[in-house]
């Protein structure tokens, strides 16, 4: 088994064992929420904890620059925000430059963050055009760098990364470079950047990761990421790869917001949609905080909620018309009542049948 030098990913793999054994693994895995820009706020996070959470949040990315530059602190700060009682995220950034990764680590230390991740693996124009994300691949020496300013901090330092930029077996490079960085964590996202997410994810390369960790940074913990949808899957790619140590999911949280539950079982239309109910009161609050919000991208959300049942559509299409909760709210309220008279009409009719 893995020992990892830091005290916080030690815990992250110890209190992982505490959920129920599973036939065929010695060790149970962790699952993390992968950080998803515009979705995995403090808001999303709580929603999908009261649904049965992960082990480990990642926050969204956050320009490591901006975390203390006078004119975009207030919107990372939006972005890094944790609301009380929250299992406290790992806080993921990106950029390119030494001194901003010095400063935004201590700055994230102050503020109560216990772990740091680095994104290089974001597959931007826009980031690439930075030097962030995938562009590390390609530059080696400026991954090094930040990594080492980062952890000026005292704080773990982990990496995300994909296998590649253009090319898969680049891997057999740029794997073994982040691992000798002496980093407690390592996320690969099993694609190139080239590949964006059109491809299925490679699992094929699993095996030799795990290899290539146990040669050349055996107190390294890996974590795979790439179309994983649930907790199920999750166990079970590990039960064929054995040595990964965690597993993080993205979008499997848009199909199943209950992803991460230990036990699966089917949910009614009341607990899904009192999720929704709950997103949108912590939206109100942190809108209050750090609005003006877009209301548009709440929208974006609804889907994750209102699916697989009657008149889901229905009610869907009339919550991408909302613009604010109060409609969204209001709508909720008549769906429920038409929902109950209809219910009571299928009874009356059964009643009758007999
Ligand atoms: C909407 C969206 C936003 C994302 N934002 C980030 C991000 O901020 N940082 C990051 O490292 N990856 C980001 N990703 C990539 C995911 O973390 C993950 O690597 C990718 O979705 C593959 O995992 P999955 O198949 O489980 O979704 C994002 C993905 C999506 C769909």
């Amino acid at each position: 088994m893995v020992q990892v030098k830091s005290a916080y990913w030690q815990n992250v793999v110890d209190e992982a064992q505490k959920h129920p054994a599973v036939p065929g693994l010695d060790k149970i895995p962790f699952f993390s929420m992968a950080p998803m820009e515009a979705v995995t706020d403090s808001v999303f996070r709580r929603v999908v904890a009261h649904a049965g959470g992960p082990d480990v949040y990642f926050t969204e990315f956050t320009n490591a620059r901006s975390i203390t530059h006078p004119k975009a602190k207030f919107t990372a700060q939006a972005r890094l925000h944790v609301a009380k009682g929250e299992k406290m995220p790992v806080a993921q950034i990106w950029g390119n430059r030494g001194i901003d990764f010095e400063t935004a680590s201590q700055d994230l230390k102050e503020h109560g963050y216990q772990a740091i991740d680095i994104n290089m693996g974001c597959p931007s124009g826009t980031i690439i055009k930075n030097g962030g994300g995938c562009d590390m691949i390609r530059h080696f020496d400026d991954a090094a760098t930040v990594i080492a300013s980062a952890k000026t901090s005292g704080l773990p330092i982990s990496v995300k990364t994909r296998l590649g930029f253009n090319e898969l077996d680049t891997f057999e490079t740029w794997i073994p470079f982040l691992l000798k960085q002496d980093i407690p964590l390592l996320t690969i996202h099993v694609r190139s950047r080239k590949e964006m997410s059109k491809v299925p994810a490679h699992y094929e390369y699993i095996d030799r990761l795990v290899q290539l960790r146990d040669e050349l940074a055996p107190h390294t913990l890996l974590q795979i990421n790439g179309d994983v949808k649930d907790r199920t899957a999750g166990l079970e790619l590990v039960r064929q790869h054995p040595g990964v140590d965690g597993v993080m999911i993205g979008r499997g949280i848009f199909e199943n917001p209950f992803a991460f539950e230990e036990t699966p079982k089917e949910h009614t239309l009341e607990e899904t949609l009192s999720l929704l109910r709950m997103q949108l009161d912590l939206y109100d609050k942190f809108n209050a905080d750090y609005g003006p919000l877009n209301f548009k991208k709440l929208r974006r959300f609804f889907k994750i909620y209102v699916r697989h049942f009657n008149y889901a559509s229905d009610l869907r299409i009339a919550l991408m018309d909302t613009k604010n909760t109060t409609q969204a709210r209001e709508l909720l309220d008549k769906f429920d009542q038409q929902w109950a008279a209809q219910k009571a009409a299928d009874t009356i009719a059964i009643t009758q049948d007999r």
